[in-house]
C-alpha cells in the first residue's frame, strides 16, 4: 500500500494538530487543518503557526495543491486561505458545510453570507478521490461531531478530524449543533473497518492523565482494543449514554465563536468597515 509522508506540527494554543501529507514520489502535498493564530483578549490575528508549514513547505521542495479541512472547527481559526494566497491551492471541505452554514448563519445573523458552501473550492461527498501526486485521498465522510465531518484516507494513513482522540483520550464531543452521538458511532465503526495497521492522525490532543507527552498518532488496531469511550464490543446504545452525560458536563469552547463565523467562510474574515477594519460578532445567550 502507498505510504505518504506526514509531518506534523502541533499548535499548543489550541491542541491542534495540523499535517503537511506528501507523496514521496512526486514531492505533491496537501495540508490538513492549519492553525490561523488568534489572540482572543487583543482581537489579533497572525500567521506564525503556518508561517513554519509554509517554511517546511519551501524546505522540502515540495508543491501544495489542497488544504483539507476535516471539518469546522470550533476550537481555532482555519489559516487555509494564508496557504491558498501563497501556493493558489484550493480548499477542500465536506459537502454538508452547507448544512453547518445555514445553521450558524442564523445564529450569527449573516443574512448575506451564502450557505452553498461556494466559499470552498472544493466541497467531497463520500466516496471522492482526490489525487496527491500519485497517491489518491479517498473521502469517508464521518459525522457525529459536526454534520460535514470528513476523514481523509490517504494510502495507509488517515486523517480522522474529531471522531476519535487517542485511545486514552476517547472520542470527540456530539453536543455543538448539528451533532449526534448516534451519528459518532456509526462512523467510528466504519474507521475501525479500515485495515488494523492503518496509522490514524488525530486532530487534536490534551495529554490524557498520567501521560506527560502530547501524541496524536496511533492504528486502527490499539483503537479497536483500547479506546476509553469506544472498542470492540462497545454496544451503541451505552455509548451514546455515556456520550450524551459526558457532552452535558463539557464547558462551550473558549474560541468557538470566532472561530465558526470564520471557519464557515473557508477562513475569510468578515467584509472591512468604512474604517478599513473587520470586525467579528459575539451573539449574546445565543449558544
Ligand atoms: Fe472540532
Amino acid at each position: 500500500m502507498a505510504s505518504p509522508d506526514v509531518n506534523a506540527f502541533f499548535d499548543a494554543a489550541t491542541n491542534t494538530v495540523s499535517y503537511v501529507v506528501a507523496d514521496p514520489a512526486t514531492g505533491q502535498c496537501a495540508v490538513i487543518d492549519p492553525v490561523l493564530d488568534y489572540d482572543a483578549a487583543a482581537g489579533r490575528i497572525s500567521t506564525h503557526s503556518v508561517g513554519e508549514i509554509i517554511q517546511f513547505i519551501a524546505d522540502q521542495n515540495l508543491s501544495l495543491d489542497l488544504v483539507l479541512e476535516t471539518h469546522v472547527h470550533a476550537d481555532h481559526l482555519t489559516a487555509a486561505p494564508v496557504l491558498r494566497k501563497q501556493f493558489d491551492s484550493k480548499i477542500a471541505i465536506g459537502t454538508h458545510i452547507k448544512k453547518v452554514q445555514k445553521v450558524f448563519c442564523d445564529v450569527f445573523n449573516l443574512g448575506d453570507l451564502a450557505t452553498d458552501g461556494s466559499q470552498f473550492d472544493l466541497l467531497l461527498s463520500d466516496g471522492d478521490e482526490v489525487p496527491i501526486g500519485n497517491l489518491t485521498c479517498k473521502v469517508m465522510h464521518t459525522p457525529g461531531h459536526t454534520p460535514a465531518c470528513n476523514t481523509y484516507v490517504i494510502g495507509d494513513a488517515a486523517f480522522i478530524g474529531d471522531t476519535l482522540f487517542m485511545p486514552d483520550y476517547g472520542t470527540a464531543r456530539c453536543d455543538f449543533p448539528g451533532g449526534d452521538a448516534e451519528l459518532l458511532y456509526d462512523s467510528i465503526q466504519r474507521i475501525f473497518e479500515l485495515p488494523n495497521e492503518t496509522r490514524l492522525f488525530m486532530c487534536h490532543d490534551y495529554k490524557a492523565p498520567g501521560r506527560n507527552e502530547f501524541a496524536w498518532e496511533t492504528t486502527v488496531a490499539e483503537q479497536r482494543r483500547s479506546n476509553l469511550h469506544i472498542k470492540d464490543g462497545t454496544s451503541k446504545e451505552s455509548f451514546v449514554e455515556f456520550r450524551k452525560k459526558r457532552d452535558s458536563q463539557l464547558d462551550v469552547p473558549a474560541l468557538i465563536l470566532p472561530s465558526i463565523q470564520v471557519n464557515i467562510r473557508a477562513g475569510d474574515m468578515p467584509v472591512t468597515e468604512s474604517n478599513g477594519v473587520s470586525y467579528l460578532k459575539i451573539p449574546l445567550n445565543a449558544l
